[in-house]
């Protein structure tokens, strides 16, 4: 099926929404993204972007979007971190240009945006134009009025996304935030270091582990949804990258579901937020395959302690954890992120449909948000 920008999927087909059906379609648009982005030649490969911008002036990088776009782009500036060793930050647009903020002249900004339309992205870009600074937006709607107004735009490839939460675009952003990444690691090594070589060698294979996922693993999902879903207040706790994973997590619950969701580092627990941990209490722990097994395996005996309820999305393959936990495909330290938050996609999906909720028209959202 061809997959090209414009392309509009807007019948449901046999899905009972376009949730669903957009959850479904990441095999297919991740592909797509993985195709064009890291190709060398294709259109929003970095040849085709990255010759509007110099990477040797470019010292920090910093993310600027609104909810599931500036979460994306919280996940992707670790992506930056992490690949190139440049300093990133991820900010919400309208908070940027409502401070006053110091703009730096060897900072790139880069707008993320699905809709291209969402005004306080807008104002953020045009702000941004006004500085001699580099820009680079991305954003999934050719022709809307962030890629028109973009000299370098990395396009997403994720075809038309009807349901107002965001799902396959966000997922979409992160191989971008990792295209992006790749981009300026080059910049110090020329060649390609280890760790380029083995994200391209691990790459083709996330359609596949995302697949696997939606096929092999709804089931158990679902199971730990109907375990959570009388709960009224929820915590996602996360650590290091996983944090702004577990922030998006919680953001689709709270957007479809309607259950009060916040996320925390794991480590500032017991700093403050323990206070509300109680049997009424769920805490989802986001466990990324990473030498913290032990850190929480002793978070949820904390929460167990106060009698709060807890459940697990682990990529640990070896580590068991006291408590009902799905347990994911580990990869590569860098994509295992992007598998752990399309589980979340489909846990907060399931806890939704048991409430009877419209997934996709959930109650005072919009999908793109024009006004200030
Ligand atoms: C609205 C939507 C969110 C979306 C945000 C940013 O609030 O409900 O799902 O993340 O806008 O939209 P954008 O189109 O700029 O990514």
């Amino acid at each position: 099926e061809a997959l090209t920008p414009g392309t509009t999927w807007t019948d449901k087909g046999s899905y009972p929404n376009f949730l669903l059906k957009e959850i479904n379609e990441q095999p297919q648009t991740s592909r797509a993204a993985i195709g064009a982005l890291f190709s060398p030649v294709a259109e929003g490969s970095a040849a085709d972007w990255g010759s509007a911008l110099d990477r040797s002036a470019v010292k920090r990088v910093c993310f600027l979007g609104c909810g599931s776009s500036y979460y994306a782009g919280q996940v992707a500036a670790s992506f930056v971190e992490n690949l190139a060793r440049i300093p990133a930050t991820a900010e919400p647009a309208a908070e940027f240009t409502q401070r006053d903020p110091v703009v730096e002249p060897d900072c790139l900004y880069v707008l993320i945006s699905q809709s291209g339309e969402t005004l306080d992205t807008l104002h953020a870009h045009r702000f941004l134009r006004r500085h001699p600074v580099q820009v680079l937006s991305i954003v999934n709607v050719r022709g809307s009025s962030l890629d028109r107004e973009s000299d370098a735009s990395i396009p997403l490839y994720a075809g038309a996304e009807v349901s107002v939460a965001s799902t396959k675009v966000v997922t979409n952003m992160q191989i971008a935030g990792l295209a992006l990444a790749s981009w300026l690691a080059r910049a110090d090594y020329g060649s390609k270091s280890a760790a380029l070589l083995e994200l391209d060698l691990a790459l083709p294979i996330l359609p596949t582990i995302l697949a696997d996922l939606l096929a092999g693993q709804d089931a158990e999902i679902r199971a730990l949804a109907e375990s959570v879903h009388a709960f009224r207040s929820m915590y996602y706790l996360g650590r290091g990258p996983s944090w702004p994973v577990a922030r998006e997590g919680a953001q689709k619950i709270k957007e479809i579901s309607y259950i009060h969701a916040e996320a925390y580092q794991a480590s500032e627990l017991k700093h403050g937020p323990l206070a509300l941990v109680d049997p009424d209490h769920v805490s989802v722990v986001v466990a990324a395959n990473d030498a913290g097994g032990q850190q929480s395996a002793t978070l949820i005996g904390q929460i167990q302690a106060r009698g709060g309820a807890v459940v697990v999305f682990s990529q640990h393959q070896d580590y068991e954890f006291d408590a009902p936990t799905v347990r994911l495909p580990a990869v590569h330290p860098l994509l295992d992120h992007i598998v752990m938050g399309v589980a979340l996609q489909v846990f907060a999906y399931h806890t939704a449909t048991i409430l009877d909720r419209d997934v996709d028209r959930p109650r005072n959202l919009a999908k793109s948000v024009t006004v200030e």
